[in-house]
C-alpha cells in the first residue's frame, strides 16, 4: 500500500522557517508519510495530500502575502483535511503573557483573514539571524533586540527556535494524519 503524502507549504525569509520545515519534513518522513515540501509562492493544491503543514514567520507584524495568499486560495480545501499551522516570530522567543497574547493574536489574524481552520497550530520562537541581514536590517534588529533584551552581539545569529518542540508538533501531526479522517 502506498504511504499517505503529506505537504509542507512555508513562507520564509531569511531561512529560520525553512529550516523548522526541513525538520518537520524529516519527522514525517520517519513516521511512514511520504512528503513533499514547496514554497507557498509555488506549492501545488493541498488537493490529493493526505494532510498539510503550513508554516511562516512574521515581520513586522504580519505574516506574508506569499502564505496568506495560499492559505485564502486554498481554505475550503485544507479546511477538509487534516490541516497544521506553525508561525515563527521573536514575539514567541518571550514568554511573558503580554507577549504569549501577542503571538496569538498573529495567528487568529491570519485564520481570520484567510478562512483556513488548522487542526493543530503551533508557534516558535524564531532567530535573530544577524548573518544573514544587510546592513540596514541587521542595524533594525539590533535596535529591536536591544529594546526587548535581546542578543545584540552581530557577529553570529541566534537561534531561539526550541527545536523539541518542532519535532513534538510534528509527531502530533504525523499520528493526526495517520490515525486519517473522523
Ligand atoms: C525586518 C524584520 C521584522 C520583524 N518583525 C517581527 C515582528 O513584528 N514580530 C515578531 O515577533 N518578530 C519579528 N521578526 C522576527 C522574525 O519573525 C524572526 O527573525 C524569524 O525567525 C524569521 O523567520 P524567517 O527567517 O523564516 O523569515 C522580524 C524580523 C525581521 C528581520
Amino acid at each position: 500500500m502506498s504511504q499517505p503524502r503529506v505537504l509542507v507549504v512555508y513562507h520564509s525569509v531569511e531561512g529560520q522557517t525553512a529550516r523548522i520545515a526541513s525538520r518537520i519534513v524529516e519527522v514525517l518522513a520517519a513516521q511512514d508519510l511520504e512528503v513533499e515540501a514547496a514554497e507557498a509562492a509555488s506549492a501545488p493544491g493541498p488537493e490529493g495530500f493526505a494532510g498539510v503543514v503550513a508554516g511562516g514567520s512574521i515581520h513586522a507584524g504580519q505574516h506574508s502575502r506569499q502564505l496568506t495568499a495560499y492559505l485564502t486560495e486554498h481554505a475550503e480545501a485544507l479546511n477538509a483535511l487534516p490541516a497544521a499551522l506553525f508561525q515563527v516570530s521573536l514575539t514567541s522567543a518571550d514568554e511573558t503573557p503580554e507577549k504569549q497574547a501577542e503571538a496569538g493574536q498573529y495567528v487568529a489574524n491570519l485564520l481570520a483573514a484567510t478562512g483556513f481552520d488548522p487542526d493543530i497550530v503551533a508557534r516558535f520562537a524564531g532567530a535573530l539571524a544577524y548573518t544573514r541581514y544587510g546592513f540596514f536590517k541587521r542595524k533594525l534588529m539590533v535596535k529591536i533586540a536591544g529594546r526587548d533584551s535581546g542578543a545584540t552581539d552581530t557577529s553570529r545569529d541566534h537561534d531561539y527556535t526550541d527545536w523539541e518542540a518542532v519535532e513534538l508538533f510534528a509527531r502530533d501531526v504525523a499520528a493526526y494524519v495517520l490515525a486519517g479522517p473522523d
